[in-house]
């Protein structure tokens, strides 16, 4: 049933069952012009919607390059021009950057973008699809509502009663770490780039201003940073209880889980290798941090420091993929994510494949 604006704009559901996003389509005048039109002038309803449904697709309009999708997007909402975050991306202007470049090979875990940097957690998080991949790639979204509800009331009960933390290491020279996938062969990260300062005394003040503690590698500061964020199970959108979006893929049994459900989705030869290579990838990283912690580049446990059981982080991803809504891309998509409603992941692609990603 579609859902019609006091203007006469309407949008269709994005799921026929789950009740999570809505697709806005193009009808005689595509242009970019259009689009932003049907934005502003349909902005406050399309703003309680959007809060309502969690995303809103906005489809078959001449969305072209980064600067049409920057131009669309503030039409809509505040962009930010500030990426606190671990995943690499590319700046492409002043409020897009590239998706995360991860190999195509290894699927996403669905999270809530910055959830382990609670200060910086923006409020939306919007993709445009400039090039979809031939064949896979789809981005699904998942309501956080639904999820805290499928999860058991024991797993519950413990995640809200012990809360987490989550760790990652950054390195001060460029150095590359043996299972920085990320990275792809490149030197990792190093907290100079990521903060953009030689200055750990800046360095410090972003990670307060960010609600993250850094902790300076045999104390002195300006080797490697470990940075440390504690967090909490559940938030409250609008009155019910959300699962924060945690992110599996800190943890390497995590991903290796969540790369189970999409070999059994996608039910396609190569995921299902990926699967094993991670599960043995998980068990040597395990014994290789054993050895040198300083491999370790993140890690998530709960509170008091206890490892979260393997069954804990199955039952959180089971239940991220009980209510996935999948979306396949078209050229020229734009999709508005709300990122206290719904958390969003990737699945594995064929390249090429070009998403670019604002948040607000
Ligand atoms: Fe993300």
């Amino acid at each position: 049933m579609s859902i019609v604006l006091s203007s006469g704009v309407s949008l269709l559901p994005l799921s026929a069952t789950k009740g999570t996003g809505a697709i806005l389509k193009a009808s005689d005048d595509t242009s970019l012009t259009s689009l932003c039109s049907v934005l502003r002038d349909n902005r406050s309803e399309l703003l309680a919607l959007w809060r309502t449904c969690g995303a809103i697709l906005v489809r078959g309009y001449q969305v072209k390059t980064a600067e049409d999708f920057e131009k669309a997007a503030s039409t809509l909402c505040h962009l930010l021009d500030r990426y606190p975050g671990n995943a690499p991306r590319n700046k492409v202007t002043q409020y897009v950057w590239t998706s995360t470049e991860l190999p195509h090979y290894l699927p996403i875990p669905a999270h809530a973008e910055l959830s382990y940097v609670p200060k910086a957690r923006p409020a939306a998080i919007l993709f445009f699809c400039e090039q979809p991949s031939t064949s896979f790639g789809q981005t699904p979204i998942v309501r956080l509502t639904d999820v805290w509800k499928s999860l058991p009331l024991w797993l519950q009960d413990k995640l809200e009663r012990k809360g987490g933390f989550i760790s990652v290491r950054r390195a001060d020279a460029k150095g590359v770490r043996v299972f920085d996938f990320r990275s792809r062969g490149k030197p990792t990260k190093t907290w100079r780039a990521i903060f953009e300062t030689d200055d750990p005394a800046e360095v410090e003040k972003q990670c307060h201003q960010d609600g993250v503690a850094v902790e300076w590698k045999n104390g002195q500061k300006g080797g490697d940073a470990l940075l440390k964020t504690p967090f909490s199970a559940t938030r409250m959108v609008d009155g019910t209880k959300a699962f924060s979006g945690w992110f599996a893929n800190f943890i390497p049994a995590g991903a290796v889980i969540d790369s189970l459900f999409v070999a059994m989705h996608t039910r396609r030869a190569r995921d299902v290798l990926t699967s094993v290579l991670l599960a043995v990838k998980c068990v040597i990283q395990m014994v290789v941090h054993a050895m040198w912690p300083s491999q370790r580049l993140s890690h998530s446990t709960y509170a008091d420091g206890s490892e979260i059981p393997l069954w804990d982080i199955f039952c959180i991803v089971r239940a991220h993929w009980k209510h996935y809504v999948v979306l396949s891309w078209e050229k020229g998509d734009v999709l508005f994510v709300d990122n206290d409603v719904c958390g969003h992941a990737r699945l594995p692609f064929d390249p090429p494949r070009r998403i670019l990603t604002a948040i607000a």
